[in-house]
């Protein structure tokens, strides 16, 4: 069998988690293969909000083996506050969960070298999650990284010594205040928990289950958006976000992606700083954060709100061979008059349809408008139940980017859902 791939199409939180855990029952496996605890994934069912930060979200369906891919990053700290709300819960994470080897540790110190750093840069902050995920990738990609494979070696500790040596160095240059010793005594704790779990060679693993005929899905974090190399840097996240991450997060051959369903919220959000051309600045927008309940999963900062911008979806869906759309949040504009949809820009007179290398206030995006539906989209469950109006919208949006919209999400618990 191949492998599946589910990955955002914007700048995070499209939905990724309901989605995932909507779609388990169809997998064996759920791997996650780049980010960290910089995601945040919600999923909702019996009226209890669950968030997962490093884990995947097949984790709640008793028979899914999950795995941490080579790609992840870790916080061991955090980590352990996952597994340790998962067992209160009665998840057996010890036969499910697998963690990579190869995934990268992300120390106490990797966390003080990104709030230094973006200290340093002030008002040019990226508004990263401050979850050590910028400085961790940069160890990996310089050859200095700690993995899970390191913590069962016999001078595992000196290794880390010398790493936080390192970074005591740097951090000087930043004069920045900090202290690592409460941190690293959880850490320590944490890093002994680890020790508990199934460390596997994962890139055997899933191509073992590749051939044994297993159904795979891969589950991304962040967005295209938030892509290292094609999102708006420097503006972005420090992993491959798309579909090409699943290859090197997991150790897949290309040849073995399936289907890549790309998932879109029916808006745009975006949490953190960077450019966003139909960002919202009025009631809509406020409208939009007030519905969505845009605030953000992992550090509950409001979320930038604004229009669907078809040019960025479709650079997406262009980067990452989209399949197969999945679209979320369209009930929360159930009550609007109008929606609009961004089909082009306009930079300095020239209408365009490409993302330009340099996304910045000139773009001025150009909207078409569709009538509201007017009706509450948050029960229905087949198709056929849909308002014209609403399918309408649906319609344009796949004739502009000839993708087809196979799943719709109208609300953030399990059942809120219609297949097309
Ligand atoms: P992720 O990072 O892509 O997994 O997305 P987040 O979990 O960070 O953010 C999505 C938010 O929207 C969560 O609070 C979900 O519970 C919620 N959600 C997901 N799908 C829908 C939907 O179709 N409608 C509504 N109203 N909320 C949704
Ligand atoms: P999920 O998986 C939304 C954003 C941060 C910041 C930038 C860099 O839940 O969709 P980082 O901590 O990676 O250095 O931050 O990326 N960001 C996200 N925004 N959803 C996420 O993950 C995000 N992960 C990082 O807000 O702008
Ligand atoms: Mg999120």
């Amino acid at each position: 069998m191949k492998v599946d791939v589910l990955l955002g199409l914007q700048w995070g939180d499209e939905g990724k988690g309901k989605v995932v855990d909507v779609l388990t029952p169809k997998y064996n496996v759920i791997a996650r293969f780049q980010g960290g605890p910089n995601a945040g994934h919600s999923l909702e069912f019996n009226n209890t909000r669950h968030v997962l930060h490093t884990i995947p979200s097949g984790i709640f369906r008793e028979n899914a083996i999950n795995i941490i891919g080579n790609g992840v990053v870790i916080d061991p700290v955090i980590f352990k506050k996952e597994i340790d709300a998962l067992m209160a819960l009665g998840v057996d994470v010890k036969k499910n969960l697998f963690l990579s080897k190869r995934a990268n540790l992300i120390l106490p110190s990797h966390r003080i070298l990104d709030a230094a750093s973006e200290a340093f840069r002030g008002k040019s902050k990226i508004g990263s999650t401050l979850k050590g995920i910028g400085p961790t990738y940069m160890d990996k990609t310089g050859r200095n990284g700690l993995r899970i494979g390191d913590i069962i070696s016999s001078n595992f500790k000196e290794k880390y010594d010398a790493l936080v040596e390192k970074h005591r160095q740097i951090i000087q240059l930043y004069v920045y205040e900090y202290d690592l010793a409460p941190y690293e005594k959880e850490w320590f704790e944490a890093i002994n928990l680890i020790k508990e779990f199934n460390l596997v060679d994962s890139e055997q693993l899933i191509n073992e289950y590749i051939l044994s005929g297993k159904n795979i899905l891969a589950e991304g974090a962040q967005g295209t958006l938030l892509d290292i190399d094609f999102g708006t840097y420097p503006f972005v996240t420090s992993s491959n976000t798309i579909c090409a991450g699943a290859c090197t997060g997991l150790g897949i051959a290309p040849n073995k992606i399936g289907e890549v369903f790309g998932i879109f919220k029916a808006y745009c959000t975006r949490v953190g700083s960077g450019p966003f051309p139909t960002e919202l600045f009025d009631e809509t927008g406020s409208a939009l954060q007030k519905y969505g309940n845009e605030f953000g999963s992992t550090t509950g900062r409001a979320r930038r709100c604004g229009w669907l911008d078809l040019p960025a979806l479709k650079y997406a869906i262009m980067l990452n061979g989209v399949t197969q759309l999945i679209m979320t949040k369209p009930d929360v504009m159930d009550n609007f008059n109008t929606i609009k949809v961004a089909t082009a820009y306009n930079i300095n007179g020239k209408e365009t349809q490409i993302l330009p290398f340099e996304v910045n206030d000139e773009i001025v995006p150009v909207y078409i408008e569709f009538k509201g539906w007017k009706t509450s989209l948050t029960s229905f469950n087949a198709p056929e139940q849909l308002p014209s109006a609403f399918v309408e919208y649906v319609k344009f949006i796949e004739k502009e980017v000839q993708v087809p919209v196979t799943i719709i999400s109208v609300g953030p618990g399990r059942d809120q859902i219609i297949f097309r």
